[in-house]
């Protein structure tokens, strides 16, 4: 082949848009989206998050006296999140018990929800989040966010906002929306894969943002302006399900007093 046909071909090469395998559009997000709060009773507050086919379940207990007593800070109170992808949340088994990425994305759905708190007004107090992944397909951090700050909502902890999380990413030179397992993972040609999970609160704020693989700063730009119209998104699906538990509970209180049952 000639030089000149040659840098051609590899210029076409590297400018081939990538065709997403699910059939979605480049700034689509998966689903089925839904969002359910109230799922654990014995919770002070709960929620599942669920997007195409990653499912986060968070439960909040507290905020309560923290123990033991000398990690107990007198000046503010502390948001303890636990992140825990279930053995059988993916194919191959995983190991159960804390690991090294559990506890990063542990800490990294602390930050991404402690601005959002009047953390300040629990001193010497715990607010505990367990998140459970229960399947796992790409993008879980985010779903354990987005259940989690439903489920604080729901246990009555005062919040200045709600927050939203959900990854971008490009796939060689494409800028995608919400990767699934095999963007994140598996996609290997041109540059590769680079996710972005994202979190924002209802008034555009970036609480939380990581990167993984290379891009540059306009990419960064254009994928973080498709992050925050999606998240927008999201926060009118937890908004909806926050409010459904009202029109449960009113629902409940009606059939109550229709059976006569305290009467
Ligand atoms: O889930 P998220 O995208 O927030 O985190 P990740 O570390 O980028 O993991 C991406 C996906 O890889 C997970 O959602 C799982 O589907 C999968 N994974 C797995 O199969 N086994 C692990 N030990 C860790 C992740």
């Amino acid at each position: 082949m000639h030089q000149k046909e040659e840098i051609l071909q590899e210029d076409k090469m590297a400018t081939k848009t990538y065709k997403r395998t699910d059939g979605r559009k480049n700034d689509e997000l998966r689903s089925p989206i839904l969002a359910k709060v109230g799922v654990i009773p014995n919770a002070d507050g709960s929620a599942m998050f669920q997007i195409g086919k990653t499912i986060a379940i968070a439960a909040v207990y507290g905020p309560r006296k923290m123990h033991p007593q000398h990690s107990q800070n007198p000046e503010k109170g502390t948001l303890r999140c636990t992140y825990n992808m279930n053995s059988f949340s993916v194919e191959d088994r995983i190991r159960p018990g804390p690991s090294r990425r559990s506890t990063e994305i542990s800490k990294i759905t602390e930050w991404a929800i402690e601005p959002v708190l009047m953390i300040g007004e629990y001193s010497s107090q715990v607010i505990d989040v367990h998140i459970n992944i229960i399947q796992a397909d790409a993008g879980t951090r985010c779903a354990g966010i987005n259940a989690a700050a439903m489920a604080l909502a729901h246990a009555g902890i005062p919040m200045k906002d709600l927050v939203s999380s959900v990854s971008v990413g490009k796939m060689d030179k494409t800028i995608v929306l919400d990767l699934d397992k095999y963007e994140d993972s598996e996609f290997k040609e041109g540059e590769g894969s680079t996710d972005i999970p994202i979190t924002f609160t209802h008034g555009g704020e970036i609480t939380h943002i990581q990167l993984d693989g290379k891009i540059n700063s306009k990419q960064l730009k254009e994928t973080i302006e498709m992050a925050r119209k999606a998240a927008e998104e999201i926060y009118e699906i937890q908004k909806k399900a926050l409010k459904e538990i009202g029109k449960w509970k009113h629902q409940i209180s009606q059939e109550i007093e229709s059976r006569n049952i305290y009467k």
